[in-house]
């Protein structure tokens, strides 16, 4: 069994959402420094990598994913020193690190888009992004029907009869990566930080760089997540071509990740020998817990990853999804997690489900989120899952920052329950649970072969080896204990107590 192939083939990286994970200089926002001094956690961890969301200069409109300066940091988070700092720190400890670019649309505040609001209509300026003239006798009304993800319209006026075009907040505006200035700057942001060592980036939006230019109506009876004029379509993997030339002329196996949303269809393309290693698997986040949908889903995920060599990359949860405990429920989240390990591929666990972070319910003026405000209150945005990690059982900030800050997003009673200084050292705790995962991960799954092979298993039961032999996973999705022996002599590993071998219902046991 040997592992062969880039370093990232079948990585498991950790996402630090890097506002929400520890604040050094006690504003109330996680930050370098404060990430930097925990890389030693995350190298306890056992995990390959970790994954850096912005640090960029922004106004805060998206938390950090509107970007004024693609090239700098912002002075509240760090400094590039300190980014060179950790990134030296990360590779001395053995992880690699991975940064997020936001390469789909620019903040209200960048220099580009103060610049085409001041240049009026028709100016070279607005020819960077995408401008239309509105519709309606003086153009008051938007150019097509196009909606944001965060709710209302994808368009916003400039107040000149011209708008431009918003796929999120009306403070992200979108770039024409078709005009020869975005092109070239979006290489030069990518060459910036691989010259700063990174191991790999992170393509934020991935599939929503180009749009139709004829901005055509979307077709009656269009629900989100059905295809669209501005996602996923065959001209924005000639960018991906092109940005993966610059990847592959830097030594070293450098990543590069999509951040895409569907299934095989939309992944596959992504992964073609000349375009990324990588495109997130978000569906199974919502794969109903039945045995069914788990196994034609992975299947068909490694069919279409395999067609190019490729695995999945499995994500178990991110800061745009809610917590796992939510999703899963507590019991379900940790059989998750050993589920995801155990597959052929890639896993991105989200900074704070190691412990078992509960959803935090916000009250309406706590939420930041923008998706709050632009759907009229009727979806709560996905601040709930951000919330800074509880490092200490101490008071508030619970060891996020010095003792007396005050968090970006408040923190809950109770938060210290979830402690790492009360898991770390509990052989119970989702904490221990998630490390030795990663670790047995290691040592009997990775490096396997691809295919997964299900075995016979009682209803409400998926059960897997990969290739022919070794190890078996064995999921209970049900309530019903399920006898555990049919599938191997010794249990590795189990997300529950397995008592008289008899492995409790919604857990999983790794056997071999
Ligand atoms: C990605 C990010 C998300 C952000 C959006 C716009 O989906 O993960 O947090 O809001 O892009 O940049």
């Amino acid at each position: 069994m040997t592992d062969t192939g880039p370093w990232w083939r079948e990585a498991v990286t950790y996402e630090v959402y890097l506002r929400s994970f520890v604040d050094a200089d006690g504003d109330g926002l996680g930050d370098l420094a404060g990430a930097r001094s925990r890389l030693p956690y995350l190298a306890d961890l056992g995990v390959d990598a970790v994954w850096l969301t912005p640090f960029y200069p922004s106004p805060d409109h998206d938390a950090g994913y509107d970007v004024s300066d693609h090239r700098e940091v912002d002075p509240r988070l760090g400094s590039l020193a300190e980014v060179d700092g950790l990134i030296d720190d990360a590779h001395r400890l053995g992880l690699r690190v991975v940064v997020d670019l936001v390469l789909n649309h620019v903040s209200s505040a960048h220099p580009w888009f103060v610049a085409a609001r001041a240049a009026g209509p028709g100016s070279p300026e607005r020819d960077r992004f995408h401008v239309r003239p509105g519709r309606g006798v003086a153009g008051e009304l938007p150019p097509n029907g196009w909606p944001s993800i965060f709710g209302g319209s994808a368009w916003a006026p400039f107040g000149d009869g011209e708008w431009y075009l918003h796929l999120f907040d009306t403070e992200q505006p979108d770039l024409r990566h078709e005009h020869p200035e975005v092109a070239a700057d979006a290489v030069a942001t990518l060459r910036f930080w691989l010259d700063r060592g990174v191991d790999g980036v992170r393509f934020d939006a991935a599939g929503s760089l180009t749009k139709d230019p004829t901005y055509p109506e979307l077709p009656a009876g269009w629900r989100p997540g059905d295809p669209a004029p501005y996602s996923d379509r065959e001209d924005v993997h000639e960018i991906y071509r092109r940005w993966a030339r610059q990847l592959a002329a830097y030594p070293g196996d450098r990543l590069g990740v999509a951040e895409t949303w569907g299934g095989p269809e939309v992944i596959e393309p992504y992964l073609r020998p000349d375009e990324l290693g990588q495109a997130f698997a978000m569906d199974p986040l919502y794969w109903p817990l039945r045995p069914e949908p788990w196994r034609a889903g992975v299947d068909a995920l490694l069919a279409a990853t395999a067609r190019h060599d490729r695995l999945p990359a499995w994500v178990y949860g991110s800061h745009d999804v809610s917590r796992a405990v939510q999703r899963w429920g507590r019991d379900g989240a940790r059989a998750m997690v050993l589920l995801m390990l155990a597959l052929p591929g890639a896993v991105y666990l989200y900074a704070g489900d190691e412990l078992g972070l509960p959803e935090v319910a916000l009250a309406d003026d706590e939420i930041r989120d923008p998706v709050f405000r632009r759907s009229g209150g009727t979806d709560r945005g996905r601040d709930g899952a951000r919330v800074p990690l509880p490092w200490t059982t101490q008071p508030v900030p619970y060891g996020f920052g010095p003792d007396g800050s005050t968090p970006w997003l408040p923190q809950p009673a109770g938060w210290g329950d979830f402690a790492v200084a009360r898991q770390v050292d509990d052989p119970a705790s989702t904490l221990a649970l998630t490390r030795a995962a990663v670790s047995l991960r290691g040592t009997h799954w990775r490096g396997r072969p691809a295919q997964v092979s299900w075995l016979e298993a009682p209803a409400d039961c998926l059960a897997f080896r990969r290739g022919t032999d070794g190890p078996s996973c064995l999921v209970n999705l049900g309530d019903t204990p399920i006898d555990v022996r049919p599938y191997g002599d010794r249990v590795l590993l189990a997300s529950a107590p397995v008592d008289g071998l008899m492995l409790p219902g919604r857990s999983t046991a790794w056997l071999c």
